[in-house]
């Protein structure tokens, strides 16, 4: 879709996005990642920059190029990039794209951990790392008008969707099917349903440009109601 500056429908709206993997330290050469491309997120942050938007998009490591006309802050970790989506509030709307890790080695090694010779493997301990998009839709002071977060599952998609969105606080959970046969993670195509308090509805299987720019006429229009 393009559209001139006069009838942009996001025009004036400041939309903070969180896209890509993250990368957690094991030691100074070595991380723990996922199969992210941040190919949706990134799709939507230029959807929603060419709707005329002020998009700040925060990208874990990714291989793919900046998007038009956007705001890339680049991190690594996932307590990166909560303090980067903290810096970015207030906005009209937060779209948490990412595939953050769920966990972090406990205590990263300061050197690179070594063999010893002895066969001996090291035992990795893990911590939780920070929710951001529930920090974000449970937010007391800065929560934006609209918080739209991803669930990436395998089973029971419906059902954990909903779940995440009361849990997360947010308005809307993008559900998709995660399934390796899918090839949803790093892939081109996505097949999403969108999972509000009013219901769910079922998306045809799209290219990830696509999904982007159904998803910003979504938000356009809900924010034309307010
Ligand atoms: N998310 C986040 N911070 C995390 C974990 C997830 O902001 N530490 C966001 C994701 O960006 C996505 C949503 O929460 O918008 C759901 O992510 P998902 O991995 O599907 O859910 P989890 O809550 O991590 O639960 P699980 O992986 O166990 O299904
Ligand atoms: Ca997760």
């Amino acid at each position: 879709a393009h559209f001139t500056p006069s009838e942009a429908p996001l025009k004036g709206k400041r939309i903070v996005i969180t896209s890509g993997p993250t990368h957690e330290a094991i030691d100074p050469v070595r991380y723990i990642a996922n199969r992210s491309s941040g190919r949706q997120g990134h799709a939507i942050a230029a959807a929603a920059a060419q709707a005329g938007a002020d998009v700040t998009l925060v990208s874990g490591p990714v291989s793919i190029p900046d998007p038009k006309g956007v705001k890339v802050v680049r991190v690594e970790s996932a307590r990166e990039m909560q303090a980067a989506v903290e810096q970015s509030l207030p906005c009209d709307v937060a779209i948490m794209a990412a595939a953050v890790a769920d966990w972090r080695v406990a205590s990263d090694a300061a050197k690179k951990i070594k063999k010893d010779g002895s066969g001996k493997v090291p035992a990795l301990q893990f911590v939780e790392n920070p929710d951001i998009l529930a920090g974000v839709g449970n937010h007391t002071r800065l929560r934006p008008r609209l918080v739209i977060g991803f669930a990436a599952e395998t089973h029971d998609l419906i059902e954990n969707a909903q779940g995440k969105l009361k849990r997360k606080g947010a308005d809307w959970i993008v559900a998709n099917d995660v399934s390796p046969e899918n090839n949803v993670m790093g892939g081109t195509e996505n097949t999403v349903r969108i999972v509000t308090a009013d219901g769910v509805e079922d998306w045809p299987k799209m290219g990830k440009e696509a999904v982007a720019e159904q998803l910003v006429a979504r938000i356009a229009n809900r924010l034309s109601q307010d």
